[in-house]
């Protein structure tokens, strides 16, 4: 039995503990600790570059900390075996910034392929499943498309049923609404709120589009220069007096994120 003080929350779904990331000299998460609760959706917000990607990665354990470390329920993930880590991943969906489509495959192929290989359902079985998923996301007959056929809006939509087949606990979704128009994006997010809310599944999504946080998020984080610079409700980040968190949510030219000669005079806590 490990000690307690190596073991993650009971409460949370997931935690990050004091986590540095460094790429050779470059700090891209210093020292960052953020916790998830189950059913929240957390919005990570930040520059491009900023690092949510990132800690995406770290969850799904394809990353592995510099210090720190990364729970999901009670599992370490950089401390898990690989057969253990490609269990919890299972419990995890992910939908990638580039839906990430298998360019070759049917959608209906796209959808079931981790039910083949991960699982012992029935070909019916995964054919009800698949069907079931894709009349969530408002996809229904579509299983013969091919992705070059699907405009961006339903490649979206296709990566978030592909996520969904394996019932997972937690969702990641990276960037779920970039490159989009705004009522498809207002479309795909709404159905992120209403997915998430019918199957009371905790979801983390990564944005740098303010209009699809605040529309989905319970609760927010923005990531600057490594760090986690404010942290709280939609409502509280609206309030907040960081110039910085300011300018990011207003996509304004003036303040401190552009204005390089006064990076270094910059604490992360202004
Ligand atoms: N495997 C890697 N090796 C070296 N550097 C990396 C690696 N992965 C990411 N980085 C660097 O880490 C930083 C954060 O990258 P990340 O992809 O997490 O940003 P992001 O916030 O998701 O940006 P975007 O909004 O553009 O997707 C970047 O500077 C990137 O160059
Ligand atoms: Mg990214």
């Amino acid at each position: 039995m490990r000690d307690r003080s190596a073991m993650g929350s009971n409460s949370y779904m997931v935690e990050l503990r004091n986590v540095t990331l460094r790429f050779g000299e470059k700090t891209v998460l210093d020292a960052v600790s953020l916790t998830v609760d189950p059913q929240e959706r957390l919005v990570i917000i930040g520059q491009s570059g900023a690092g949510k990607t990132t800690i995406l990665r770290l969850i799904l354990g394809i990353l592995e900390p510099t210090v720190g470390s990364i729970f999901f329920n009670r599992l370490e993930i950089p401390r898990l075996t690989p057969r253990d880590l490609q269990r919890a991943r299972m419990r995890i969906g992910m939908v990638y910034q580039d839906a990430a489509l298998l360019s070759s495959s049917t959608v209906r192929e796209n959808l079931a392929l981790s039910l083949q290989e991960l699982t012992d359902k029935t070909p019916g079985e995964i054919d009800r499943i698949v069907d079931e998923k894709l009349e969530l996301v408002e996809m229904a007959g579509t299983g013969k498309l091919m992705p070059f056929e699907l405009s961006g809006g339903m490649r979206k939509r296709v990566g978030l049923a592909r996520a969904l087949v394996m019932e997972p606990e937690l969702i990641l979704f990276d960037e779920p609404t970039q490159g989009l128009d705004p009522v498809v994006s207002a479309v795909i997010d709404k159905l992120i709120v209403d997915l998430t809310e019918r199957s009371k599944v905790t979801s983390v999504i990564v944005t740098h589009l303010m209009d699809s946080a605040f529309r989905v998020a319970t609760r927010m984080a923005m990531l600057y220069r490594g760090k986690i610079i404010e942290e709280g409700t939609p409502e509280h980040m609206h309030q907040s007096n960081n110039p910085v968190v300011v300018q990011f949510l207003n996509g304004s030219t003036e303040g401190p994120i552009l204005e390089r000669s006064k990076y270094h005079m910059l604490s992360p806590a202004d």
